[in-house]
């Protein structure tokens, strides 16, 4: 059928969903920001203090995603294409989405598989391995940075997320802690009849009038929606 003619969903998808992969949260206990400062490696001003600390963060983080596969979560979201119409919009800079399969996924925060230019962040590039270094520049001969956005940075993609969670049927939310804004506030954009249903083990802790909570890991809670939604 075609892709429009389709029922629209929507996954709004966070760290939670790579965690069975091997990545780390942001959030739980032993969580990056339980071992790193927010201001020393995700923010302008840490770039302009110490580049290297930044770049060297990065560079473990994509190290990490280059070892991590797409876990069952990632792979059975994949399958509701063959049913609807399926729009990831994804809080996380790992390609695990992509290499699962999904056609359509969104990049809030950015893909660390990426540089852009320091100066011009329209300027980005492909990085072929794990390491972005110093002394590494753009065709205009500005050092290259991880094309991720930090804190106090716009986020160039939310108005067309917006729109995406405003055209959803089914909003789906897996593994986010829905703390960090303006994505969390996608949420409010989906119409008042649009189900929405969120997966996380913790979601009890969440504020979640009028969505379904399935509390369970991602590999579990996903597979068990898809197969529902599949059969509905
Ligand atoms: P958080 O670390 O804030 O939240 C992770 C969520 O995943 C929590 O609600 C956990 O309960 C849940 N979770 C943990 N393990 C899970 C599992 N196996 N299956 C499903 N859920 C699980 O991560 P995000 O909400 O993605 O931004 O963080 C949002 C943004 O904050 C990130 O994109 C990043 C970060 O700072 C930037 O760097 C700009």
């Amino acid at each position: 059928m075609n892709r429009s003619l389709k029922k629209k969903i929507v996954i709004l998808s966070g760290a939670g969903i790579s965690a069975e992969s091997g990545l780390k949260t942001f959030r739980d206990s032993d969580g990056l920001w339980e071992g790193y400062s927010i201001y020393d490696v995700a923010t302008p001003e840490a770039w302009q203090r110490n580049p290297e600390l930044v770049q060297d963060f990065y560079n473990m983080r994509r190290k990490a995603v280059l070892e991590a596969k797409p876990n069952e979560a990632h792979l059975s979201l994949v399958k509701l294409e063959d049913k609807y119409s399926v729009t990831i919009v994804t809080q996380n800079v790992d390609d695990l989405h992509e290499r699962a399969g999904s056609s359509h996924v969104l990049h809030l925060h950015g893909i660390i598989t990426k540089s852009q230019s320091s100066l011009n962040p329209r300027l980005t590039y492909e990085i072929s391995g794990w390491e972005l270094k110093m002394g590494e520049r753009c065709e205009r001969g500005s050092q290259l940075r991880p094309h991720v956005v930090w804190f106090g940075e716009p986020v160039p993609m939310i108005e067309i997320a917006a729109e995406v969670c405003a055209s959803a049927d089914i909003l789906i939310i897996v593994g986010t802690s829905l703390q960090v804004y303006p994505a969390a506030g996608l949420v409010q954009y989906t119409s008042s009849g649009a189900e929405k249903i969120i997966i996380d083990p913790n979601a009890h802790e969440l504020n979640t009038a009028g969505v379904r909570v399935i509390p369970e890991k991602a590999t579990v809670g996903v597979p068990e929606l898809v197969g529902e939604l599949l059969v509905r």
